[in-house]
């Protein structure tokens, strides 16, 4: 059960809608990055966005601490970066009187949000720290524990880190996205909008959210009621484990959260099936397991993409019937077959329109169940049925 009114509801849903899609905007192609980066705010998650340079992997965290009013500290990281540079240098006064402290102004101790640029260039004094960071929110330096306030650390890097050492970190980014370059279709936007960047210049965007916003969302979280999909989450556990891809403990625990994340970020209370969707972004470890998990997740699950398909199938159906009906005034044989066609899509509709949770979905549904229906009374006059 809730426990927030639906006024309070609708507020955070769209404020939480409205920084994605402030997030997406200035971008081609990159809205499952804006989503990626959504989900892991709402759930004070991390992130980690791979893939080859020059795809806006910084301009993405960028512009995601630019939206935000938060705490922010960036750096990109190279093998020969210190653990002062991050964390803060001795406080040299405070060590004379025998006191071991940092000055941790404005770095990455003090930081709400923070992006990491080239994380998996960490040297080993760093990865210690980062590790007990970004899973308890504490930094011991050996004398003292600080508890740090970091919500969401937002990373890039070129590749996924294949040395072992590396391993421990990598699994603490409980989202990851693999960036693919544009695709061919979409070059003359992508042309165009940097055009209109090397014109206009990027101009920072006024901040939509703020971490109040962020964390009475992230309690919101909580109230989703998450047991229509318990079950089919660990199928789905089995399905992966079958083909080869493994998810640890610690990521399996948290799927739970971040597909109640999902749920209300579309406006429901109640998670679904297609709220499975996010395992495509927690499941894969690689390039190859995400088009792996990908492919798994719509054969699988009723996505929105499988049901958008199937509705643009019976919308092709019946135009040709509905040609077939204007070129032929009276009878024709072929609408005997047709008209069972057309049943079968209706009984299929109003099943969709029933169990669909999507408003985009029950629309065209709706739009296309009314077409249909006349489309039937029509081949029925014809038959004299
Ligand atoms: N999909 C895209 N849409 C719009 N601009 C893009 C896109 N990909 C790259 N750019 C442009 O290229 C610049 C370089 O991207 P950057 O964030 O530095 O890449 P990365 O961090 O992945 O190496 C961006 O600031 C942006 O202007
Ligand atoms: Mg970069």
């Amino acid at each position: 059960m809730s426990s927030f009114s639906n006024e309070v509801l609708g507020k955070y849903v769209s404020s939480i809608n409205r920084f994605k899609s402030e997030l997406e905007k200035p971008f081609i192609g990159r809205g499952e990055e804006a989503l990626v980066i959504t989900l892991a705010l709402m759930t004070s998650e991390h992130v980690v966005l791979i893939g080859e340079p020059g795809t806006a992997k910084s301009a993405l965290a960028r512009r995601a601490a630019d939206l935000l009013r938060a705490r922010f500290f960036k750096y990109l990281l190279t093998k020969y970066t210190e653990p002062d540079e991050l964390f803060g240098s001795l406080d040299i006064l405070a060590f004379k009187v025998g006191k071991y402290v940092r000055v941790t102004k404005n770095k990455l101790p003090e930081a709400e949000i923070a992006f990491l640029d080239e994380i998996f260039n960490a040297s080993s004094a760093i990865l210690n720290t980062l590790l007990t960071l970004l899973n308890e929110r504490v930094i011991y330096d050996g004398y003292n524990e600080i508890s740090v306030p970091l919500w969401t650390l937002i990373s890039a890097s070129n590749t996924v880190p294949e040395e072992q050492e590396y391993q421990a970190l990598y699994d603490r980014f409980l989202f990851r996205q693999f960036v693919k370059p544009v695709s061919e279709d979409k070059w003359l936007q992508l042309v165009e909008a940097s055009w209109k960047i090397e014109k206009e210049g990027y101009r920072a965007p006024q901040p939509v959210l703020s971490m109040e916003d962020l964390k009475y969302i992230n309690s919101m979280i909580l109230s989703i009621d998450v047991s229509k999909v318990k079950h089919t989450l660990i199928k789905m556990y089995a399905v992966l484990e079958d083909q080869g891809i493994h998810l640890t403990d610690r990521r399996k625990g948290k799927v739970l959260k971040t597909i109640a994340a999902h749920a209300l970020l579309n406006g429901r209370t109640t998670a679904v099936e297609e709220d499975l969707a996010v395992l495509k972004y927690v499941a894969p470890s690689t390039r190859e397991e995400a088009e792996k998990v990908y492919i798994i997740l719509l054969e699988e699950l009723g996505t929105r993409e499988r049901l958008m398909s199937e509705l643009q199938e019976i919308e092709d159906n019946l135009r040709e019937v509905k040609a077939l009906l204007l070129k032929t005034k009276d009878f024709d044989p072929r609408l005997v077959e047709y008209l069972r066609g057309l049943e079968k899509a209706r009984e299929r509709i109003n099943r969709i329109i029933e169990s669909t949770t999507d408003d985009n979905i029950r629309a065209r549904s709706q739009d296309i169940l009314a077409e249909l229906t006349e489309v039937i009374d029509e081949v029925r006059r014809r038959l004299l049925v």
